[in-house]
């Protein structure tokens, strides 16, 4: 389940706001020009489908968002765990590329055919974290101030539409925030105990903790 949480971008960030409602979602997600939708999942894709299994299960949408954005470059981008010896470090080295803050100078779009990857955009004071599942489509405008985390144990495929070739390359800020908000784990370990039966959050729900004195 799709799930965003809302921080204070403070030297200790607050939570301000979690739900899982997907309306509330987009509505908060547009509210910082970030587009985000849901397609239907693709029936009969195998675990640890290929790029091009993904590509040709989404082809008709893929080809009406290409040709209404004017895309030149679609891939798709996957890690599954695997039992290799060097699967830590391979691991480890994904996860760090986009793990601290940074900006593209084009539009970071992604739809995840599979798994899971949180996104985290810091726009003014706050810091939207949003865990993308199967099903989503992000859109982080060019010059958001946003980082990635695919968690300790990367599992996910994500079809990536490029405008150019180079437009994925990062700029980083300097700034240590990404260290100071809940990281993909721990967010996984939140979500995952707010789903037991008889929480509040056990259904598509809305929060905004009080205040904190
Ligand atoms: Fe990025």
């Amino acid at each position: 389940m799709t799930y965003l949480t809302t921080w204070a971008a403070e030297a200790r960030p607050r939570l301000l706001e979690e739900t899982t409602d997907p309306a509330r979602i987009r509505a908060v997600l547009a509210g910082i020009a970030v587009r985000f939708e849901r397609w239907p999942l693709a029936s009969g894709l195998p675990a640890g489908a290929g790029t091009e299994e993904i590509l040709t299960a989404y082809r008709s949408r893929i080809d009406e968002l290409t040709a209404a954005e004017g895309f030149v470059l679609v891939d798709v981008a996957a890690l599954h765990p695997t039992t290799a010896e060097n699967w830590r470090e391979v691991a480890a080295a994904a996860r760090e590329r986009f793990l601290a803050e940074h900006t593209h100078a084009d539009d970071e779009i992604r739809f995840f055919a599979a798994g899971s990857g949180v996104f985290y955009l810091h726009v003014g004071s706050r810091v939207q974290a949003v865990r993308c599942e199967a099903g989503d489509l992000i859109s982080v405008p060019k010059g958001t101030t946003h980082w990635f985390d695919m968690g300790v144990d990367p599992d996910f495929a994500a079809v990536r539409f490029f405008r150019a070739p180079d437009g994925w390359v990062g700029a980083f800020t300097g700034s240590d925030i990404a260290t100071r908000i809940p990281d993909f784990d721990d967010l996984a370990r939140r979500a995952a105990a707010n789903a037991q039966p008889g929480t509040a959050n056990a259904q598509p729900a809305t929060r905004r903790p009080a205040a904190a004195s």
